[in-house]
């Protein structure tokens, strides 16, 4: 078996359900405290052991391939005014995989972005992570899925168990325990629309590990839930023939393209921080008897 070495991050959304913040700054690039959230993404790949991103990006969001490269002048301000610290930081970012980019044309879903990755991928199995989901754990959900992959041999969706009034906006998936937090997955439906749709309260959330099969399918999908070419109606394919595997993965998930999910992310990620933690929850203390 192939090991999983490369990942494909899809930020080419239009972000409309973070507008007006995401009119020229793509969602995928608001900050949560002080790194944007692509880079978590990124370094949640990396900590899981993938080598190789490219990122699906569009018109208008070249913000992130500068936040991936060197920065001589500012590494020069940097070192010459001796903040050795920050420059280490600012230098890592260029150094943490090899990055590669690759547009989108045009914004017409989620499973054509991935379909936009076909040569980068070739004949390998590859994680997706979905740019504006960020997960944080010490055991990189990424990282989780692959060792599904390789135990299991087939590919993977993260899952979670959503409410039930609000799965209509999620996909819904038929599960069968297979241990722990691990599932054979069987059959999907993106946006089940009616309560006779829905195979169970377990969406896709986040992060996959998909084979290269997905490309042929991806090729054929017609436009389903919302006129865009819908990842899961691909995946539904693979899960109905040869069978997926879903896991139910530890971490928290921070929704980016929601604006109560990025106030959340930057809320408990900022108490979770070794330099502002102890000042921020003091600050929230005396915050919290005033509201
Ligand atoms: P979303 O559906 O959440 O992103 O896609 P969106 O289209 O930006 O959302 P709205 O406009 O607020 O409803 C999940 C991920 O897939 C990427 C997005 O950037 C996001 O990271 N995506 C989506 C693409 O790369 N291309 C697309 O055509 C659609």
């Amino acid at each position: 078996m192939m090991k999983v070495r490369k990942a494909v991050i899809p930020a080419a959304g239009l972000g409309t359900r973070v507008l007006p913040a995401t009119k020229s700054m793509p969602k995928e690039m608001l900050t949560i405290v002080d790194k944007p959230a692509i880079q978590y993404i990124v370094e949640e790949a990396v900590n899981a052991g993938i080598t190789d991103i490219l990122i699906i990006t569009n018109r208008g969001k070249g913000i992130i391939e500068d936040h991936f490269d060197r920065s001589p002048e500012l590494e020069e301000r940097l070192l010459a005014s001796g903040k050795k610290d920050v420059y280490e930081q600012v230098v890592g970012i260029s150094k943490l995989a090899n990055i590669y980019f690759v547009r989108q044309k045009e914004t017409k879903g989620l499973g054509h972005a991935v379909n936009c990755a076909r040569s980068f991928v070739g004949n390998e199995p590859f994680a997706v992570l979905y740019g504006d989901d960020v997960i944080i754990g010490d055991d990189p959900a990424c990282g989780q899925l692959i060792r599904a992959y390789e135990q299991y041999g087939k590919a993977v969706v993260g899952i979670k168990a959503v409410p039930a009034d609000a799965i209509s906006k999620y996909s819904s998936l038929k599960v069968e325990p297979l241990n722990d937090n691990v599932y054979s997955v069987t059959d999907m439906v993106e946006k089940p629309q009616t309560p006779d749709k829905v195979l169970s309260l377990f969406s896709i959330l986040g992060r996959c590990v998909l084979t290269p099969d997905i490309f042929d399918i991806l090729d054929k999908t017609a436009p389903g839930a919302g006129g865009e070419i819908q990842l899961t109606d691909a995946m539904k394919t693979l899960a109905c023939t040869v069978g997926m595997t879903g896991v139910d993965f530890t971490g928290k998930r921070y929704d980016m393209g929601d604006k109560l999910g990025i106030l959340q992310a930057t809320v408990e990620i900022a108490l979770q921080n070794p330099q502002l933690g102890d000042a921020f929850r003091q600050y929230l203390k005396d915050l919290a008897p005033t509201l």
